[in-house]
């Protein structure tokens, strides 16, 4: 038997608390909880935890062991779904078979591992043997930084175990399964654009279960019936009854035989691999998948063989022929056929459902036994059964229950809660009884729907389906609450998640809770002493998070009366978020009417979440409403006044958005209102005021015919990194093997945002277990602790005052993360509090800037005569533009490891950051040694959108200063919390400008003064201005121009490098001002537009000419025709005419972007490092990273094409300053420019000293013979490249036109139209389509290219639609999770996307660009299309501006700022029930939080 866990000790117990943890807990552990091990299986391997960690979630088992490091860890709080693994369970609601359930492995407790199989991404597929969902998403392009991509696979992997009906043997499986019931919302992408990880799902579906998606169909009958005989895997035997469900059958069909599955034949009694620690690869199954036998010969993703080194001299060079290595006949040019629409067809390996994993049969065994373990500071129990369970809480009234851990875990990780004694209650069967009605007889005699308080809500929302489905109207209460359970959290949550934790949460903006409410909900719960009781829900929420159970009582079921028949009730239930998918409520409601035969209101329940710190019934409508007639306007005017006297909200109200609050509670009850209407046939309603925003299946197309192509360059190769991505394998910093006495580092960072540091206390940490010491500013010379970009203004310790919330103050280090972060939290610190400047118009009002004093002139401003500029100007406009700040959310944080070595002072360091170059200077600096010992290593970063090109050094440098201190490997990976607040966004910028045009709209002079928000120091917030200030034109001829650039100093994070680099920012101040001047002047927005194009021979405000490719006037009429732009306009202009509560928007916007590092010029260059071995393979390295872009399949692509071998020829391990100097970062779009001129150089020389032999041995000789026979002759097979951008190097402060040189090499421009449709009661809206048309030039490979534009797009719309940056008042980030900060999700994304490339020009002609001198006549790509997603914000401010006019509200000179959240948008309306519901803020009232720009 395993030595008992014996209970914490006194001090943790409350100080109040009468008997000790031992007295109370002692006797049941010796009588009932006498096992502390846990049994489950991974990947089908049997894993016995003999008393495990009790701190560990299943996510910190699993990247533990050796070989599982697939599942990631993207923000610990469930909000991303990169940690997703798929649980093998005994289905509840079907006896007998199995289910599969993706769960979050950060918040599931290890300890409902239990009898259960974990699936993680390897136990599906592996690269040798991919699952074919794993393929599908590789080679239709669905993986970038590829850190997302194994959750996403595990998403769809539950999803498509789950649709196999084992009694039909079919799939019922739909495209609205993949995308429109939830499979997906607990995911999150920041790289790809969701479109091709969709498109891969859905032919997955079409292809390998060989069916016909019905895409328009009744939801309820579009599913996929497939016979899955069809697929050849059937052996002739039916399904027996015992299967478990595997699609194809199992073991049980023909019993005797021997389970197919290896993995099973690991016995349920083989404990020989019960060490967690003792699991290597090698144990682990691969993939059940068998489809070695397809040829793979269409991707290149699987990497060439190559002959064995031929050193020998006997060995002759090999003749001429085909074979590995060759440059014909390559894996390259077999792909994909390209049949005549020009899409590329890449051969998929079969799906072959019957190898995959099984249920370990030892598990319908497995019997649940209560269990403890732990140590002295927390136990678990896990208790099987009701009494036992309340037994614990007779005991210990203070252990903490866990369901489904996704409030509970929460909280210990981010709120520091600690909970001693936790109690899992998730297997307990008996509160998970639910009263589903098995017939329509049964149906019709109930009148109480009753819900075991721990059934997961995903279940529940089935169970909620189908009695409404037999109840009718009668369960509206049923049907409401699973409308709320469908927008509740992610599907990961949900499967796991119960309703009694809501309940017991009782947080003022549960989603549940207003509709049990308003149904007049029972809560019932259980304890020792009281047996079994109700509670009422109208009586159960007594203040903020607080509830009326008693402590030692649980809840063990909820119950819903239904009406009886033949009354007139109804419930409805309504839920607003700033995202549909996986969002925490702004107001959530739950509604319910009783009327009498004569429509008069008998009863009435208004239940409101997010109005108040609790939930809470508007009683004064209720009394107002009682007793009138529902379906008289007075009624509802009557309603509406008193639900405005029921929440009187202040302008500061917690949580903010005091307005559009009060606005959302009147028009939901003003839907409803209606809604009530329409259900009881009371009258006519208009039914747009009812239907909430519609979302269908998504489409969209890729123009994939290239007339460019070569042999290499231009073919659609997928990502060459894409299918380790898809199957785990990829590595990333954190994924790394642990080293050798390897220790963490966890931050201490500043909780002020300005302050003395009066006292640091490190004791308390270095006396926590596990912990090592810390490093401070003391740990190295005063002069070393500086760093920055530009100018070194910041340093790497705070020394005597912090500047900013989250400022780094020095770093702990322990043997365990959990212990470093522990210890970093134990400091103990004592601050002097400072004056805080924390936005722009603080900053301008204290004066309080960074040097910068750069302008543009052009024109009169030259000789500063802008005044006649404007006095010759028909109509001058001014306005100030404001657009906030931007997460970048990559998925993966910021992560490094420091590898000392014991010689030489020198130091390996790998780092998730697009900058090797300066990680090696700053290393060397803070460790006082030269940068030749100094190795910076990248192999990929799990995106970083410029946010790894500063900020990951200060990282890297302090894990260097401890690894040299301890002598020891350190290493670190943030927390998404610590990321965020420490590693700055996007700049909020905000522009004070003034234009003049003519009458007709010619735009004549521009003045403006634009100022960004660097926050504390200055990073790279001066050239991020300067590009901001040459993007002010965006596409536009203006003759006149003075723009002052600004740079804020405040007390925020310091603000750095996003996509863009500030040009978005301007290029939407330029679109603000054309709204205005097109408003102002009457005139269409599109002429204006078109009227004030640049044309060739033009000159930019920074005075650079406009030259013959020049394509936005081509592209602009292209796109125009092609997408019936003008018709649509003229149909939107109709439907807005006719319909009051929605309106929608079109938008045209056109976009240039300057490539080169503007005015850092010594960055415009790169080197590359080409070597050829003798067997002909070659290796590759060159100063760029890969962050998803797929920089590394562009560079092995010019590299293949330059020495005429195939792809597979090519190998990039990392990037590291050992083998290239000096690089640059990846960053400006440039990856591509630079290093591929670099690459191409090198190959240059090396081809020039292969001529002889191809000479010799003709022009198809492989690379291996002719490799070969150089390195006999004794040639030199390795080459160093070279390139610095010509013609380039602008001065600023030079206004002359004849000196003056080009700040850029080129533009890549792009033109983008999206169409909107508005929800003017709520502000939600839905992009119907996107029509995207870029000049990329001759693309090198346009798959990549595509994911670019369509990534940047949905980046874009994020930025000027959702995501919103918002500060406490005392200087913290509020936004610092995906909680609280949304990024698009899948359903956000335009539900048609199509998107283009420039090919040919205004004549139909192929297009050929005349001045473009960039590596193989591309593009570059990255950042240029994320403006367009301005085009959703314009065509949504279109919407609204319909509304306005309609409301009587259009007046010159109104203005929305970006983003255009969902509340903006509905304040915005200017509707009656908005101006009704306005909150005026009285004076020195701040708001709750802070915007910054
Ligand atoms: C990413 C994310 C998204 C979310 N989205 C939403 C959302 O959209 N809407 C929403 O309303 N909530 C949301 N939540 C909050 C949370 O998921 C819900 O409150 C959920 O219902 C909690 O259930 P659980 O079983 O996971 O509770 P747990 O975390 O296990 O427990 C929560 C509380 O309930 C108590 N408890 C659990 N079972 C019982 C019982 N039988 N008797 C007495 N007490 C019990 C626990 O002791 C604890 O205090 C979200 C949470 C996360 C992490
Ligand atoms: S890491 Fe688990 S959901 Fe983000
Ligand atoms: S590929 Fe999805 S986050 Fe990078």
């Amino acid at each position: 038997m395993a030595v008992l866990p014996r209970p914490p000790s006194a001090s943790v117990e409350p100080a109040s608390s009468p008997v000790s943890v031992q007295d109370s807990l002692n006797p049941l552990i010796e009588s009932t909880y006498t096992h502390s091990d846990l049994n489950f299986y991974v990947n089908g391997r049997k894993i016995s935890l003999s008393n495990p960690n009790p701190h560990w979630t299943l996510l910190d088992f699993i990247r533990a062991q050796h070989g599982l490091k697939g599942t990631k860890l993207g923000c610990g709080e469930g909000g991303c779904g990169a940690c997703t693994v798929v649980l093998q369970v005994k289905d509840p609601l079907k006896k007998g078979k199995i289910a599969h359930h993706a769960v979050n492995a950060c918040l599931f407790p290890l300890v409902g591992a239990d009898g259960k199989h974990v699936i993680t991404v390897e136990g599906i597929g592996s690269v040798e043997k991919p699952h074919p969902l794993q393929e599908r998403i590789a080679k239709l392009h669905g993986s970038q930084c590829g850190f997302c991509t194994p959750g996403i696979v595990m998403s769809l992997y539950a999803l498509v175990r789950n649709s196999y009906d084992v009694e039909k043997r079919v799939f019922r499986l739909s495209a609205r399964d993949v995308e429109l019931e939830g499979a997906l919302d607990g995911n999150l992408c920041r790289c790809t654009g969701y479109k091709p990880i969709l498109q891969a799902a859905k032919t997955f579906v079409t292809e390998d279960l060989k069916g016909q998606l019905n895409e328009d169909s009744d939801p309820n009958n579009d599913t996929l019936e497939l016979d899955i005989s069809g697929l050849k895997i059937n052996d002739g035997k039916s399904a027996s009854k015992q299967s478990c469900g595997r699609p194809g059958g199992c073991c049980r069909d023909t019993p005797g035989s021997n389970c197919s599955n290896d993995s099973d034949s690991v016995s349920a009694e083989d404990t020989s691999s019960t060490d967690a620690t003792s699991i290597s690869p090698s144990d682990y199954p691969t993939a059940k998948a068998v489809i070695a036998d397809t040829k793979l010969e269409d991707t290149n993703t699987s990497g060439a063989t190559y002959a064995a080194p031929i050193k020998s001299k006997e060995n002759k060079p090999e003749e001429n022929g085909p074979g590995p290595g060759s440059k014909t006949g390559t894996s390259l040019d077999a792909p994909v056929a390209i049949p005549a629409n020009g899409i590329p067809q890449f051969q998929f390996a079969p799906y072959i459902p019957n190898t995959e994993l099984i249920f370990p049969p030892a598990l319908w065994k497995h019997e649940s036994r209560a269990l403890c373990f732990g140590n002295d500071k927390k136990l678990w129990f896990r208790p099987v059964n009701l009494q036992q369970l309340v037994e614990i809480k007779d005991a210990y009234p203070s252990a903490k229950l866990v369901g489904g851990a996704s409030e509970v875990q929460v909280e210990v990780r981010f709120k520091n809660s600690d909970f001693a004694i936790a109690v899992y209650v998730s297997d307990i069967e008996e509160l998970k009884t639910m009263s589903a009605p098995e017939s329509e007889r049964a149906a019709k005699s109930m009148n109480t729907f009753t819900i075991g308080a721990n059934t997961p809500l995903s279940e529940l929302e089935t169970i909620c389906k189908s009695v409404y489905a037999k109840l009718g109207q009668r369960a509206s209460a049923v049907e409401a609450l699973r409308k709320q359970l469908r927008y509740f959290a992610g599907r990961q949550i949900r499967n796991v998640a119960s309703l009694a934790g809501n309940i017991a949460t009782a947080s003022p903006i549960s989603d549940a809770n207003p509709v049990l409410f308003a149904a007049g909900a029972v809560v019932h719960a259980q304890s020792k002493a009281k047996g079994s009781f109700p509670l009422p829900l109208s009586e159960f929420f007594i203040a903020y998070r607080t509830t009326s159970l008693p402590p030692d009582s649980v809840i063990t079921r909820i119950e819903i009366p239904l009406p009886t028949h033949g009354v007139k009730e109804i419930t409805k239930s309504y839920k607003q978020a700033k995202r549909k998918d996986d969002d925490i409520a702004i107001v959530t409601t739950g509604f319910r009417v009783r009327l009498n035969d004569d429509g008069i209101v008998e009863d009435i329940t208004l239940a409101y979440g997010g109005m108040a710190p609790k939930t809470i019934e508007a009683k004064g409508a209720r009394d107002t409403l009682l007793g009138r007639r529902w379906f008289d306007s007075t009624t509802l005017e009557a309603g509406l006044e008193a639900l405005l006297h029921d929440f009187q909200l202040s302008f500061s109200v917690p949580g903010g958005m005091a307005h559009y609050r009060r606005t959302l509670a009147l028009s939901l009850f003003f839907r409803f209102w209606h809604e009530v209407i329409a259900e009881f046939g009371l009258g006519q309603v208009d039914k747009e005021i009812i239907s909430e925003i519609h979302r269908d299946i998504s489409s969209g197309s890729r123009d994939d015919l290239n007339p460019n192509g070569q042999r290499v360059i231009g073919k659609q190769i997928p990502h060459l990194s894409s299918l380790k991505q898809c199957t785990g394998e990829a590595e990333y910093v954190d994924d790394i093997p642990r080293m050798n006495r390897e220790l963490f580092g966890g931050l201490v960072l500043s909780l002020k945002a300005h302050a003395k540091l009066v006292e640091i206390d490190w004791k308390p940490a270095l006396e926590l277990p596990g912990v090592v010491g810390y490093i401070d500013k003391n740990s190295i010379p005063k002069e070393h602790n500086v760093w920055g970009s530009i100018k070194k203004d910041e340093p790497f310790f705070a020394d005597g005052e912090v500047f900013s919330h989250g400022q780094i103050i020095g770093m702990i280090y322990a043997e365990t993360a959990l212990q470093a972060q522990a210890g970093a939290k134990a400091v103990k610190i004592v601050y002097e509090d400072l004056p805080v400047i924390l936005t722009i118009d603080e900053a301008i009002e204290a004066n309080s800037f960074f040097a910068h004093g750069k302008e543009l002139k052009k024109g009169k401003a030259i000789d500063g005569s802008m005044r006649d500029a404007f006095s010759e100007c028909d109509r001058v406009f001014e306005g100030v533009t404001r657009c906030g700040g931007q997460e970048h959310f990559y998925l993966e944080t910021n992560a490094s490891l420091a590898i000392p070595h014991s010689e030489d002072g020198s130091m390996e360091i790998w780092s998730s950051t697009q900058n090797a170059m300066e990680t090696q200077e700053f290393v060397s600096h803070v460790l006082g040694v030269p940068s030749n010992r100094i190795n910076a290593r990248v192999k990929r970063m799990g995106g970083a959108f410029g946010g790894k090109e500063s900020r990951s050094v200060p990282i890297a440098c302090l894990l260097a200063i401890a690894a040299k201190k301890e002598k020891r490997p350190v290493r670190i990976m943030l927390n998404r919390d610590e990321d965020m607040a420490t590693s700055g966004q996007r700049h909020p910028v905000q522009a004070r400008w003034k234009v003049g045009v003519s009458n007709d709209g010619k735009l004549l002079a521009l003045d403006a003064d634009v100022y960004d928000n660097a926050g504390f120091s200055q990073d790279m917030s001066g050239a991020v201005m300067d590009r901001c200030c040459t993007h002010i034109d965006n596409c536009y001829e203006i003759p006149n121009v003075h723009i002052r650039g600004h740079v804020c100093r405040t007390n925020t994070h310091s603000n750095t490098a996003f996509r863009g680099f500030g040009g978005p920012q301007a290029m939407y101040i330029t679109e603000t001002f054309m709204s205005a001047i097109a408003e102002g002047l009457n005139m269409d927005i599109d002429e204006l537009r078109t009227k004030n194009l640049y044309k060739e021979g033009d000159r930019t405000p920074f005075l650079q000419e406009i030259d013959e490719d020049w394509h936005i006037p081509t592209m602009l009429s292209q796109l125009r025709a092609s997408t019936n732009y003008d018709a649509r306009k003229a149909a939107i202009s109709k439907f807005n005419k006719t319909n009051k509560w929605k309106k929608r928007g079109i938008c045209m916007i056109p976009t240039k972007f300057g490539l080169s590092f503007a005015t850092a010029l010594h960055l415009n260059q790169a080197a590359a490092y080409v070597k050829i071995y003798a067997d002909g393979s070659i290796l590759l390295h060159h100063g760029g990273t890969e962050m998803g872009q797929g920089l590394y399949t562009k560079m092995c692509q010019v590299a293949a094409q330059e020495l005429g071998v195939p792809v597979d020829a090519i190998f990039t391990q990392d990037s590291q300053t050992y083998q290239t100097a000096n690089a640059s970062p990846t960053a400006a779009s440039s990856g591509s420019d630079l290093n591929g001129m670099a690459v191409k150089h090198a190959c240059d020389q090396l081809n020039a000293r292969l001529q002889p032999y191809r000479e010799k041995y003709g022009p198809d000789a492989p690379m291996k013979t002719l490799a070969h026979a150089a390195y006999l002759d004794r040639v030199n097979l390795a080459a160093n490249g070279f390139w610095k951008m010509p013609k380039i190097g602008y001065k600023w402060g030079n206004f002359d036109i004849a000196t003056q040189k080009p700040m850029y090499y080129y533009f890549t421009q792009g033109v983008g139209i999206s169409e909107v449709e508005l929800d003017l009661l709520t502000g939600d809206h839905t992009v119907l389509r996107t029509d995207i048309m870029m000049d990329v030039g001759q693309s090198i490979n346009p798959a990549l290219d595509y994911g670019q534009i369509e990534g940047a797009f949905v980046q874009g719309q994020g930025l000027f639609t959702l995501e919103e940056t918002l500060w406490t008042r005392d200087g913290a980030l509020a936004t610092q999770g995906p909680g609280t900060y949304k990024i698009p999700g899948f359903a956000d994304i335009p539900q048609q996307f199509n998107v283009c490339m420039l090919r040919h020009d205004g004549d139909g002609q192929q297009l050929t660009w005349k001045h473009l001198r960039s590596i193989q006549s591309s593009k570059g790509i990255g950042e240029p299309p994320l403006f367009l997603g301005a085009t959703v914000f314009f065509a949504l401010r279109e919407a609204v501006r319909a509304a306005r006019k309609m409301n009587g509200r259009f007046e010159e000179g109104w203005c929305m700022d970006s983003p255009a959240t969902v509340e903006v948008l509905r304040c915005n309306v200017g509707d009656r029930l908005s101006e009704m519901a306005r909150v005026e803020r009285k004076e020195g009232e701040r708001p709750f939080f802070i915007k910054v720009e």
